[in-house]
């Protein structure tokens, strides 16, 4: 490993799209991460492919994924998850840096609801008011909190 800024990121990780091979292995950390992550089938994350982003271990293993469901005004960050022999590597703050470039090429902001809301904090998230949440059923489950980072406070920060 080697140490960039305050952290350490292991030399060689590469980011990119996910391939249909790559799919058995998405399930797999998904699985792994069961109870932080929904569980998603094997079909609809081939059908969802262009979703996904994966890191990549120098030896081509897919180590992290992240899924960025596209709408213009708000996407959406999915299917957040590192191998727990990779967690703690700066792995997961890459997968959520890539997923901000994509939501942001598009759209203003990038939504999450997740059960780790101060570790989306030290990422530029914020808590989300529940008159902003989405109005569909099921939206925040008991113990998740929604959160979202909004292109306006990149851009502030760059001219900070
Ligand atoms: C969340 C997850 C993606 C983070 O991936 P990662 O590669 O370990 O993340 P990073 O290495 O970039 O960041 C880890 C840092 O966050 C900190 N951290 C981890 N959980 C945290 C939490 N709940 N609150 C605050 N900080 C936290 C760690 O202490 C570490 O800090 P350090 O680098 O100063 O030691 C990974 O733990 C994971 O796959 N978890 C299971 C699935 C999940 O929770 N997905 C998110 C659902 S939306």
């Amino acid at each position: 490993m080697i140490l960039l800024g305050t952290r350490l990121v292991r030399p060689g990780l590469h980011m990119g799209p996910a391939l249909p091979s790559d799919v058995s292995v998405i399930a797999s950390l998904l699985a792994l991460a069961a109870g932080d992550c929904l569980p998603v089938g094997e079909g609809e994350i081939l059908r969802r492919l262009g979703e996904f982003e994966v890191a990549r271990a120098p030896s081509g293993t897919v180590v992290g994924c992240a899924a960025v469901r596209g709408e213009r005004e708000r996407a959406e960050l999915r299917c957040l998850a590192v191998h727990p022999g990779w967690r703690g590597a700066g792995v997961g703050r890459l997968l959520v840096e890539r997923a901000m470039q994509r939501a942001f090429a598009a759209g203003e902001a990038l939504f999450c609801v997740s059960r780790k809301p101060t570790w989306f904090e030290s990422l530029g998230f914020s808590r989300l008011p529940a008159s902003e949440v989405p109005d569909r059923p099921g939206a925040v489950p008991a113990g998740r909190h929604a959160l979202i980072r909004r292109r306006e406070h990149a851009r502030l920060k760059k001219a900070i």
